[in-house]
């Protein structure tokens, strides 16, 4: 299986997200200096420096994305539409986000009373609400970019780039309680599945993540 580590930082063990010695994988990130540790760490690995926006892989190249707690620092419509551009159709989406409490956390141990990192937590803090109500995100000064998530917001985004069977759980990670999100893109290419199935199955699929914000 051809595995995406989506912000694989200085890449990380992933057998626990059911990654196994006979996959793929290849490891992006946007910052270069963690990418000489991955590349020292995971020597089987291909690792490149890009950006989860403009991911630089071809349509349909990898069966499954996997991205540990990076989502959070990056323009998260952008990066959906991007994912789901290089997934094979049926092809595995696998995330670890940050809830409200990381960003209230950092706030209140980690920024107050310093001014810049103060004013940078409240753009956070803000901009997870922006995403809370909007399922977009917007980037703070020089394009960098953070905010929380929640289920809600991420259900907005996930459906609006065409992801089906969404599921949600939490989880306790090295930055304390997160939450896993898996979504699949759709096996239907234009108005047949893979499978053979119509658009209709597609829409029946559709609906039923739409039903789950209700339930
Ligand atoms: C909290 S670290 C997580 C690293 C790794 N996934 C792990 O679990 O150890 C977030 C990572 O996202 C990367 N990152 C931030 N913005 C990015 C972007 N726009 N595109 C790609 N990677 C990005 C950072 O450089 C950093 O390595």
């Amino acid at each position: 299986m051809r595995v995406l580590d989506l912000g694989c930082g200085s890449g990380r063990d992933l057998a626990s997200w059911g990654v196994t010695a006979s996959d793929e994988v290849t490891g992006l990130d946007i910052d270069d200096s963690r990418l000489v540790t991955a590349k020292v760490r995971f020597p089987n690995r291909t690792y490149l420096q890009g950006a989860g926006e403009w991911l630089p892989f071809e349509d349909e190249s990898f069966d499954r994305v996997i991205s540990a707690v990076a989502l959070p620092y990056m323009n998260i419509q952008k990066t959906l539409a991007e994912i789901h551009r290089i997934l094979v159709p049926g092809g595995g989406l696998s995330l670890s986000l940050h809830l409200p409490s990381f960003t209230i956390a950092e706030l209140l141990h980690h920024a107050i009373p310093k001014p810049v990192p103060t004013l940078f937590r409240l753009y956070v803090m803000a901009n997870g609400l922006l995403f809370h109500c909007t399922g977009k995100t917007v980037g703070f000064l020089k394009g960098r970019t953070e905010s929380f998530q929640t289920e809600r917001a991420m259900r907005v985004a996930l459906n609006r780039a065409e992801f089906v069977n969404l599921s949600f759980s939490r989880a306790t990670g090295s930055v304390g309680e997160t939450f896993i999100v898996e979504a699949r893109k759709s096996k239907v290419i234009g108005s047949f599945a893979a499978d053979g199935r119509t658009a209709l199955a597609y829409k029946a699929e559709r609906a039923v993540d739409t039903l789950g914000r209700a339930g």
